[in-house]
């Protein structure tokens, strides 16, 4: 925490992401009295307030993002959004005018085949759906500028052009690392002989979801994402970090990236980790990586309660006697969707639990097997939802704001019945006496807020030409 921001070799990398200003602006960051000792982990990962935000040889890797500015509402216009890296792909058509935002989108499937296969693949696929898109919604010939969310771990040059530092969640395509995904796109966009369409900027979910409820709400100051993976992004001074080079007019602020789910990587997570968590690591794509992120998200939450289940069985601790072809015995197939729709029983009748359990092929079940199915499930979301807190409690101590709110979103964190609830008490708990905050479902971040950094960019552009 000695010196400024400056190089990409830790494990978390805190990504500056030219996004520079949040409404108002004028807050700065103080300092805090470090009375959050209970998470050394998070408290030693992000820069204290009194230092500069030093290397990334930190834990947390902070990206510094490009973005300059929220929006101010005289945005307006309609642009291109496509959103990768959640459950689904989509690509969207945002019209904004006078803050208010519509949308028209299409979901696209990403074949594993391509997500394990290569970049040209991958991008090809990408210029394909928008080209599909277009045809149907008539834009053929118009100019579109276009916001896309790419929600992976991005070392930014500029709004729009940003390196991919690696993949995480289900994603492995060849020769992207290190290249510009918008140089990547254009080509393909090129190979397509699709004109008109250019990117103006790439912005990470996290980063969507604060503008997209920084937009209504001028306290909004951090971003989090629950989903298929795990993150957070806040409002930085940008006195605070190292190595920014580019000159601004605006207020003196950047959204930072922490991509916090790849904290543990250094192994500082070892002591909470079990042989569940550790036996999901070893047969993930990414072994040794996004370690937090393995603990928390959608992607995974499932997972962890199956091996967990699958142990209990083995021990002779639940269900009696399985078919050896059961699907609890198949990795991956126990849903983190499931774990909701778990915990959403609320009565002795275990509706939820029970067609789960069916679905999975498990019979003669008993109440008490049910009622330990909902007990593991509850344990294993809890620690999920508290270590969300944790970090977030971190950020929110140190932007040290009167009222804060955190624009969230992702599946998990929609669907889940107890993750909001888990996580108010457990904030509550963790953050400096007399700070509020809320946790504030963001609504599409991903698209709208995409499609909101395109709008703000062009509008700076303009209002600089004029
Ligand atoms: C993974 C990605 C990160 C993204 C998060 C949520 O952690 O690395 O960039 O924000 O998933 O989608």
């Amino acid at each position: 925490g000695s010196g400024k921001i400056s190089n990409y070799s830790s494990d978390i990398k805190i990504f500056p992401m030219f996004v520079r200003a949040l409404p108002d602006g004028s807050g700065k960051i103080s300092n805090y009295s470090s009375d959050i000792k209970m998470f050394p982990m998070f408290v030693r990962a992000l820069p204290d307030g009194s230092s500069k935000i030093s290397n990334y040889s930190a834990d947390i890797k902070l990206f510094p993002t490009f973005v300059l500015a929220l929006p101010d509402g005289s945005e307006k216009g309609q642009f291109l959004a496509l959103d990768l890296g959640g459950t689904n792909f989509r690509v969207l058509r945002v019209r904004i005018e006078d803050r208010e935002v519509d949308i028209e989108s299409k979901t696209f499937l990403i074949p594993q085949r391509i997500m394990l296969g290569t970049g040209t693949q991958l991008f090809d696929h990408i210029a394909n759906c928008i080209g599909k898109f277009i045809t149907e919604q008539n834009l053929q010939g118009e100019k579109l500028p276009l916001g896309f969310t790419f929600s992976f771990p991005c070392k930014q040059e500029g709004l729009a052009k940003a390196r991919l530092s690696k993949w995480t969640k289900g994603f492995r395509c060849e020769g992207v690392v290190g290249e510009d995904i918008c140089f990547l796109l254009h080509e393909a966009l090129k190979r397509l002989g699709i004109t008109g369409v250019e990117v103006v900027a790439v912005v990470n979910d996290a980063v969507g979801t604060l503008m997209s409820v920084a937009n209504n709400d001028r306290r909004c100051e951090i971003g989090l994402i629950l989903g298929t993976g795990c993150n957070a992004c806040y409002m930085e001074t940008l006195d605070n970090v190292g190595l920014w080079e580019e000159d601004c007019d605006f207020p003196q602020q950047v959204i930072i990236n922490t991509e916090w789910g790849a904290f543990g990587d250094n192994g500082c997570l070892d002591f909470i980790r079990t042989e569940y968590d550790r036996e999901l690591d070893t047969y993930s794509i990414n072994p040794g990586k996004q370690i937090m992120e393995k603990m928390i998200s959608g992607m995974y939450l499932g997972e962890i309660v199956r091996l967990t289940l699958e142990r209990l069985y083995n021990e002779g601790l639940l269900f009696n006697g399985m078919d050896p072809e059961c699907e609890l015995f198949v990795r991956g197939k126990f849903y983190t969707k499931y774990v909701s729709e778990i915990e959403s029983d609320h009565d002795e009748f275990f509706r939820n639990t029970k067609q789960v359990l069916d679905e999975l092929g498990i019979e003669n079940y008993t109440t008490d097997d049910c009622k330990i199915v909902k007990y593991v499930c509850t344990l294993i979301s809890a620690r999920a939802a508290f270590l969300s807190s944790a970090g977030l409690a971190t950020l929110i101590n140190r932007l040290n704001k009167d009222h804060m709110t955190i624009a969230v979103d992702g599946s998990l964190y929609r669907f889940h019945p107890r993750f909001h609830n888990l996580m108010c008490l457990k904030i509550q708990e963790l953050v400096k006496p007399g700070l509020k905050f809320k946790l504030e479902l963001s609504h599409d971040g991903s698209g709208k807020g995409a499609a909101l950094v395109a709008a703000v960019s062009t509008r700076l552009l303009e209002s600089k030409s004029k």
